[in-house]
């Protein structure tokens, strides 16, 4: 090797080592060998199938941070845009398992604004992505096109987001080339890896802890900012600051901090009202640690005391919650059961509380002023995907979020939850360190 040519791979290795070690400064990865898992898992689900899951392209708006695609991310732990995934299932064909990264050619001068991304030409790019293959985006559609050709039921045998627009790209021109009568179609990828995703591993639980710890030390500073004349967006400021320190690279939804008669509007989130004396203040805020969310609210009074009637209805919800956690069994009970069809959901527990305990100002149940089903999953999305009502498992992570929101009074109160299902069966609040009684909130606005 030449002198010119040694210079440009030191210079080609260092770039693939710069990129490497920022990538990993920004987000704390899984063990590649899960991520291989995973495929593998999804593999055994497509019955001889393909499957193609493209990354999230970066946004356009300068002032919006990219996300990977969630899917992508479960599958890959890769957090760079313009590349897509193929994993050919093993059973029923004789081809055997499959699996292969496209990565975008690179664009150098794109890169002088967004940072140097490694390519399939790139050395080590195999080890670094953890994929047993990686190639040219630009011999996807020839790869696929060479697979259907040799199998032509294959066509009807893809499987990829419904809402990609580089899948149907792809799929078109495939289908072009093809011919007309052999037009491929693509199934839904996403309703093989939600069941994969329900069920979160040691690793996962792991970074949805760590958001979790960071998004307690913000409503922990968010008890001692909370005061009249203080503004919503103050507050969820403070807490965007701590979220930031504690490593998280983003909030895990827009902070709602709904003061007086923005507590009782669910997703409030201009936060854009001064906190007056005598408000009660809804703060559901939370971050995403390495892609992984967490979801708390709590309920502060301005002035730091509850009147007696916020202090009923709080109690109220409290006890809702309370009433969901004692009804709770593994594999029996299930959560959003928002019609409240199902005697075993946690939602017709909680329900059955705040409808017999305590009355509006005219006398009535307060059942309808609850307005929201009782929680959901929590995962790379604070939403995770799941069939709802869905049954609660080992190692599912999910909300317990009771409301009561009457406008009349300008009181809402949420009291919000992360629990993970434990291997024994029992749950475990992961926001347990976080005051959850009404004395609790009190003494800790008081500095205790
Ligand atoms: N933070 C949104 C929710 O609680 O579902
Ligand atoms: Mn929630
Ligand atoms: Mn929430």
């Amino acid at each position: 090797m030449g002198m010119v040519s040694t210079r440009r791979w030191t210079a080609v290795l260092a770039l693939a080592a710069a990129t490497v070690a920022c990538m990993g400064q920004a987000l704390t990865k899984q063990p590649a060998s899960v991520y291989h898992a995973r495929r593998v898992a999804l593999a055994g689900e497509l019955k001889g199938g393909v499957a193609i899951l493209f990354a999230a392209a970066e946004p356009v708006l300068d002032f919006m941070p990219y996300r990977q695609d969630e899917d992508f991310y479960y599958l890959t732990g890769w957090n760079e845009p313009g590349a897509a995934l193929l994993v050919e299932g093993a059973n029923g064909t004789e081809r055997g398992y499959r699996e292969i990264l496209f990565l975008p050619t690179r664009n150098l001068r794109a890169e002088t604004y967004t940072g140097p991304k490694l390519d399939a030409d790139s050395p080590g790019v195999t080890a670094a992505t953890g994929v047993d293959a990686v190639e040219p985006m630009t011999a996807l559609a020839t790869d696929l096109n060479h697979m259907i050709d040799a199998d032509r039921k294959l066509a009807f045998n893809l499987w990829t987001q419904p809402a990609s627009a580089q899948a149907r790209a792809v799929i078109g021109f495939t289908a072009a080339t093809l011919g007309e009568d052999q037009s491929p179609t693509a199934h839904d990828v996403t309703t093989l890896t939600m069941p994969l995703r329900e069920v979160k591993d040691a690793g996962e639980v792991d970074l949805i802890e760590k958001a979790t710890a960071a998004s307690i030390a913000a409503q922990r500073a968010m008890f001692r900012v909370v005061k009249p004349g203080v503004t919503e967006r103050a507050v969820a400021g403070e807490m965007t600051a701590v979220w930031m320190e504690q490593g998280c690279e983003r909030q895990a939804y827009a902070p709602i901090v709904g003061s007086g008669i923005n507590s009782t509007t669910l997703h409030y989130s201009a936060n854009s009202r001064t906190i007056e004396d005598g408000d009660v203040v809804v703060v559901d805020a939370a971050c995403e640690f390495s892609m992984y969310a967490s979801d708390i609210t709590r309920t502060v009074p301005a002035n730091g005391h509850f009147t007696a009637r916020q202090r009923e209805i709080y109690d109220i919800v409290l006890g809702a919650q309370q009433a969901a956690m004692d009804a709770f069994v593994a594999g029996k009970s299930t959560i959003n059961d928002y019609y409240r069809k199902d005697p075993n959901s946690l939602d017709t527990a909680a329900y059955n509380y705040v409808n017999t305990h305590g009355k509006d100002l005219h006398g009535q149940p307060l059942g309808k002023y609850w307005l929201h089903g009782l929680g959901h999953m929590v995962g790379i999305d604070v939403h995770d995907p799941a069939n709802y009502p869905a049954v609660l498992k080992p190692g599912m992570v999910f909300t317990i979020e009771p409301g009561v929101y009457i406008p009349e009074e300008k009181i809402g109160v949420r009291i919000e939850c992360d629990f993970l299902v434990g291997a024994d069966g029992k749950l475990i609040d992961l926001d347990a360190a976080l005051p959850h009684t009404a004395e609790d909130v009190e003494a800790a606005m008081r500095g205790k």
